[in-house]
């Protein structure tokens, strides 16, 4: 990728220092100790921290925001699995006071300035239906960064990560207005292809994103849909009318 802005190089100097190490024991397993010393060394989380951003995945979307111009002043944006707010902190900052954002995610977020939560799973049938009068009106970006838990089983981890980017995907044709777009995180392993042939049926562009904070060594990517052209199910039933 050429545009590494907000990469290890800008992002924490961490070349030349020494990489932190934590030691096993104190209950921690190998995987946990893993864990723990990715995020110590992880130069986005060190500048997620300086830059007061929630999460180190504020910049995933900031880079992709930066290459595909997707935020705008007044915007409506719906961010499901939201917790705990680093994507809704750079969608505010854009949108503003003329703008509405409203997130959702499995756990409690901490309030926001500019931003509406709910506490609820995005699979729960009443999901849409709360999001949708929370956000009053047709919205302009649906993003969806949610992911389960790893099972650690890559097949599964991959199946499951693609039904909510597909649930997440549903309801973006129910919700965006024309033009709107949808972004939402999958993880490659077969099956991410469909979902993106499926969403060139109604929008005017849609391709992969690798952001440079998505670290090198994950299968996830972002499916990046932009110009919603409407569902044909709704100009049917208009025609109807
Ligand atoms: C990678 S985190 C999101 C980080 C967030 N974009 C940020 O910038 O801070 C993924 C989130 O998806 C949420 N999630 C997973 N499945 C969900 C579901 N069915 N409904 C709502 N949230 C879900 C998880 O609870 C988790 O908080």
């Amino acid at each position: 990728m050429s545009d590494r802005r907000g990469g290890a190089s800008s992002g924490g100097g961490v070349r030349g220092e020494l990489k932190q190490r934590v030691k096993t024991g104190r209950g921690r397993t190998l995987s946990q100790k893993r864990w723990l010393e990715r995020q110590l060394n992880d130069p986005y989380v060190a500048r997620a921290k300086r830059e007061g951003y929630r999460s180190r995945a504020a910049y995933k979307l900031l880079e992709i925001d930066e290459r595909y111009k997707l935020l705008r002043a007044g915007q409506k944006i719906v961010d499901l699995g939201a917790a705990p707010g680093g994507w809704s902190q750079v969608a505010a900052r854009v949108v503003g006071p003329s703008g509405r954002i409203v997130g959702i995610d499995l756990l409690e977020i901490e309030p926001m300035a500019g931003v509406e939560f709910i506490t609820l799973d995005f699979l729960d049938p009443e999901a849409p239906a709360r999001l949708t009068g929370m956000l009053g009106g047709p919205a302009d970006l649906v993003m969806s960064d949610m992911a389960a838990n790893a099972t650690g089983h890559k097949k599964t981890d991959h199946l499951r990560i693609i039904g909510l980017a597909e649930t997440a995907a549903e309801f973006a044709r129910e919700i965006l207005g024309p033009g709107g777009a949808y972004l939402a995180k999958v993880l490659q392993g077969g099956t991410e292809g469909a979902l993106l042939n499926d969403l060139k049926r109604d929008f005017a562009a849609v391709r992969h994103v690798k952001p440079a904070a998505s670290r090198a060594d994950s299968s996830e990517l972002y499916v990046l849909a932009t110009g919603y052209r409407g569902t044909p199910a709704a100009a049917a039933s208009s025609d109807e009318d």
